[in-house]
């Protein structure tokens, strides 16, 4: 793997004129917009990076954005890769290896998540403290590289803390109301049943969907510091579990959008 990273990061530079990014973003629903912040200057199809993986859901484009935001050097992902497309993990995760590779410290993602815990609303913007891998397999299984990594992985802090914190202080100065809490990763494409989302509530998590755990398990492995939100845009509460659809999923995200947008940009800005 160490050589295929090392080709794609080659590549990169050389493409993007030797740019140093120093935070990596996946900009997954609700922080589209984040890119209209991005003083761009760099853009590179995924296509015309090697190894890449192409990106098929709906509402994600692949390319990444390189560019400043916040005073900081900023690689974005605008379009990230989904276990149910039929990605591997390896592949899930790849661009988080170059993101290393690179020499970026920080990693910042966010998702769509449905929302387990009764105190939420369609809509909630929920700081991740945790997470469950529920997917059935890990990016780290295989034979480990212990030059991009240790065999045995902590994750105690898999989120920072320090990032939570200034994250949960710059929502208070900017009145946007913020929780924090348990992201469940699964495969999907299916969302849940109710009594999926009863069992993943019984088990510690308030919000579930279907990315970012394997990002995040190799943002920790690399050694980078993570900082993941959720977007609440649907409920699986008990009585309040209703239809869901892709369309309705992004039609709440995009409300929050601009909050989520603030809190990103001002984190990376405080970084
Ligand atoms: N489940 C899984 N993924 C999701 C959901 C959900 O309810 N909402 C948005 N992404």
């Amino acid at each position: 793997m160490q050589e295929q990273i090392d080709f794609t990061t080659k590549s990169i530079l050389e493409k993007t004129n030797n740019f140093k990014p120093h935070v990596g973003i996946i900009l997954g629903t609700g922080l589209g917009g984040l890119v209209k912040e991005i003083t761009v200057e760099h853009v590179l199809p995924y296509t015309e990076i090697p190894n890449f993986p192409v990106s098929t859901v709906e509402g994600h484009s692949g390319k990444l954005i390189f560019g400043k935001l916040g005073g900081k050097n900023v690689m974005a992902m605008q379009g990230r890769f989904h276990f149910y497309e039929g990605y591997d993990m390896k592949q899930i995760t790849f661009p988080v290896r170059v993101m290393k590779a690179l020499g970026i410290k920080t990693l910042c993602v966010s998702n769509a998540a449905g929302g387990m815990n009764p105190k939420f609303d369609v809509g909630e913007i929920m700081i991740i403290n945790d997470h469950i891998n529920l997917f059935p397999t890990n990016p780290l299984i295989g034979k480990n590289d212990a030059q991009l990594g240790p065999r045995f992985v902590d994750m105690s802090e898999t989120y920072k803390k320090e990032l939570i914190t200034l994250a949960k202080t710059i929502a208070k100065e900017n009145n946007i109301k913020v929780s924090e809490g348990v992201y469940a990763g699964l495969t999907g494409p299916c969302f849940e049943t109710p009594a999926e989302y009863r069992y993943l509530w019984r088990i510690g998590a308030d919000a579930v969907g279907m990315s970012t755990v394997p990002e995040a398990i190799v943002a920790k492995h690399s050694g980078m510091d993570c900082f993941g939100i959720s977007i609440i845009t649907d409920l699986g509460i008990e009585g309040e579990v209703h239809t869901v659809t892709h369309e309705e999923v992004q039609a709440v995200a995009n409300t929050q959008e601009p909050k989520m947008t603030l809190i990103m940009k001002e984190l990376i800005a405080r970084l």
